[in-house]
């Protein structure tokens, strides 16, 4: 029997649980599919193609001999930090979903639309960017590919899916909570979410900038391959379940123009165009749920600077902004 044996590692997860989606719904050559998680969820079932697959759960042992070729990790920084190695030593290529490599000079950080042939460059770990980036630069490819970018400006409205299956909980409980008139819970984000948007997203720096902000700096410098992009980014968390939305301004060498813009993301995969907008055809988060593309629109030229265009990017953070991308990624290999 052709095919890879691919296990996912934080399989309960939101993310995880696309992860699992997304290799059905692509059709990814499996020979066999192992799931793994913490000890909590040891002996649970989860469905791949109708069929029952049991959790295990993941130990040092979990890889040697196993003949796992491909592991999709979702299972946090620490756990990746710690497992990761385990898995490459003993011959498996892991794609992580942390952010625990993505930085290491010995890893691709890899967006496929983007930088494909980087995959080639792997010592057993492959990097997934931040849901953020991903989409950032998607959108950002078709323009660089005509015209070097200069700067990019960028806020962000991200979903509370970006914190994982208790971020989603955290908006739905206090969203019930606040309409019976009941005292509302504060775990997972700094502040109330329902009702409300969050300016901070990860910790703070020195620089008084986030770390989810200075991912967005640093991930789009090591994808593109150009350290001069200079990036400003400021992330919001929004009370929005699914897909996450940028706005932004972006500063090019050469003057590009809404027209030829246009052109240019129409030419580019897995780049959508939504932008009629006398007849309210915009992408919108809701719109994007559950769709592997990124989406565009709002493109306008900018006011004062010819050299400047000004757009909104959505996309599903859950697909593009980690389980697909990972599993484009592992299509790859
Ligand atoms: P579990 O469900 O057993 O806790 P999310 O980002 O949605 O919170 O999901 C995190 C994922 O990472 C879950 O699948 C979770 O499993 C998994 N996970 C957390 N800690 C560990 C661990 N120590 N070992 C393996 N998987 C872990």
């Amino acid at each position: 029997m052709s095919g890879k044996n691919v296990a996912v590692v934080g399989a309960t997860g939101a993310v995880g649980r696309e992860m699992i989606r997304t290799l059905e719904r692509r059709n990814f050559p499996l020979k066999e599919i192992r799931l793994f998680a913490s000890g909590r969820s040891q002996g649970k079932y989860l469905k791949f193609q109708g069929e029952d697959v049991m959790v295990e759960e993941l130990t040092e042992n979990s890889f040697d001999k196993q003949g796992i070729d491909i592991a999709l990790f979702s299972a946090g920084g620490d756990v990746s930090l710690k497992f990761s190695p385990i898995a490459a030593k003993a011959g498996t290529v892991v794609v992580d979903n942390s952010s625990a490599w993505r930085m290491d000079e010995n890893v691709p950080l890899v967006v496929p639309e983007v930088n494909s042939e980087d995959v080639k460059k792997h010592k057993g770990i492959i990097a997934n960017p931040n849901c953020s980036t991903i989409q950032m630069v998607v959108a950002l490819k078709p323009l660089y590919d005509y015209s070097k970018i200069k700067k990019v400006i960028v806020s962000t409205y991200q979903s509370v899916s970006g914190a994982g299956q208790k971020g989603m909980d955290e908006l739905l409980a206090q969203t019930k909570d606040i309409l019976d008139k009941k005292e509302i819970q504060i775990s997972k984000f700094q502040k109330q979410i329902a009702f409300n948007l969050i300016p901070q997203i990860d910790v703070f720096t020195d620089n008084r900038f986030t770390k989810e902000e200075m991912k967005m700096v640093y991930e789009t410098i090591k994808i593109m391959h150009d350290k001069n992009i200079q990036v400003t980014a400021t992330c919001v968390r929004v009370p929005v379940l699914r897909s996450h939305s940028e706005s932004l301004y972006v500063e090019t060498e050469k003057p590009i123009g809404r027209e030829k813009a246009v052109e240019l993301f129409s030419k580019f995969p897995n780049l959508m165009i939504m932008d009629d907008i006398a007849n309210k055809v915009y992408p919108t988060p809701v719109e994007a749920e559950d769709k592997f593309e990124t989406y565009v629109g709002r493109i306008r030229d900018d006011l004062f600077n010819p050299n400047a265009l000004n757009f909104w990017v959505v996309a599903d953070n859950l697909l593009k902004g980690a389980a697909s991308n990972a599993v484009q990624i592992a299509e790859l290999l």
